[in-house]
């Protein structure tokens, strides 16, 4: 693992080695939640299928690389800007870079495919990270990126959020238009689907709302607000008032 260190990012920095150990105890360990998180997984891997070597952008605790050596897919790499997150992703993957989004270590054309799962909206130069993942994919490469989509259901929760101790000052929370014509400058977008609404704020994130540990029957509720959350995903208009929204794109 390569160690590279980051002056102006101490504060993200800081927050997210603070957060990782509350991933890797409690968001990924309570089993709703890692039934949430596999759900979560499968929707960006149904989009676009690994092939090649594969990059996890931002990968954390290194849950979606597990996801995809379960399902037999070994060919990836993952990197972050936080080492605590990476000595617990270091439990999952082998090939880990301690990088910069911003910044990135790996020569041009290097990779087939990027996943990037919430990392965007945690960067202070969302263009520059874009242009960075537009140089180190193949041309025809494939990215697909789960961020936030700024509805009035999810503003004022995701404000409030901001102030504890998970979040640093730069989390943001994207409305989709404006996400996109950042990414349209590097990529062709392709799809744009919603996703997250109440499986995802009762069972994504007990290390930060656990009320869900509560509820009775589990093995019932667990799977049936994960298909309240596919079918609301479908419904036309309500869609729209998604948590996140999934971006398949490609390289030109
Ligand atoms: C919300 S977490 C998502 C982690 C993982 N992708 C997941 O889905 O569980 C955001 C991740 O982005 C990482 N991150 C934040 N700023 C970064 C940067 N400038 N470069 C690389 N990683 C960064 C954080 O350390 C954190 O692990």
């Amino acid at each position: 693992m390569f160690i590279i260190f980051f002056m102006d990012k101490e504060k993200e920095i800081k927050t997210q080695d603070f957060v990782a150990d509350f991933y890797e105890n409690i968001r990924h360990s309570r089993s709703y939640a890692r039934k949430f998180h596999d759900y979560w997984f499968s929707e960006m891997v149904k989009r676009v299928v690994p092939r090649g070597l594969a990059l996890d952008a931002g990968c954390g605790t290194g849950e979606m690389m597990e996801f995809l050596k379960n399902r037999g897919y070994k060919n990836f790499v993952g990197y972050d800007i936080s080492f605590n997150m990476l000595s617990h992703a270091k439990k999952r993957a082998e090939s880990l870079v301690c990088a910069d989004a911003e910044n990135l270590p790996f020569a041009d054309t290097s990779f087939d495919i990027i996943y990037g799962r919430s990392i965007l909206h945690h960067l202070q130069d969302v263009p520059k990270a874009l242009r960075e993942a537009s140089r180190v994919l193949k041309p025809g490469g494939d990215v697909v990126f789960v961020e936030t989509n700024k509805t009035f259901i999810n503003d004022l929760p995701r404000r409030l959020m901001k102030h504890g101790d998970h979040f640093s000052e730069d989390h943001k929370n994207f409305k989709d238009s404006d996400l996109l014509s950042m990414m349209k400058k590097e990529f062709e977008i392709k799809n744009v689907n919603y996703f997250g609404y109440i499986g995802y704020t009762l069972l994504g994130f007990p290390d930060m709302l656990d009320i869900y540990r509560f509820i009775p029957l589990k093995k019932i509720f667990t799977p049936l607000l994960i298909n309240i959350d596919k079918v609301l995903s479908r419904t036309p208009i309500v869609k729209r008032l998604s948590f996140c929204i999934i971006i398949e794109a490609k390289k030109r």
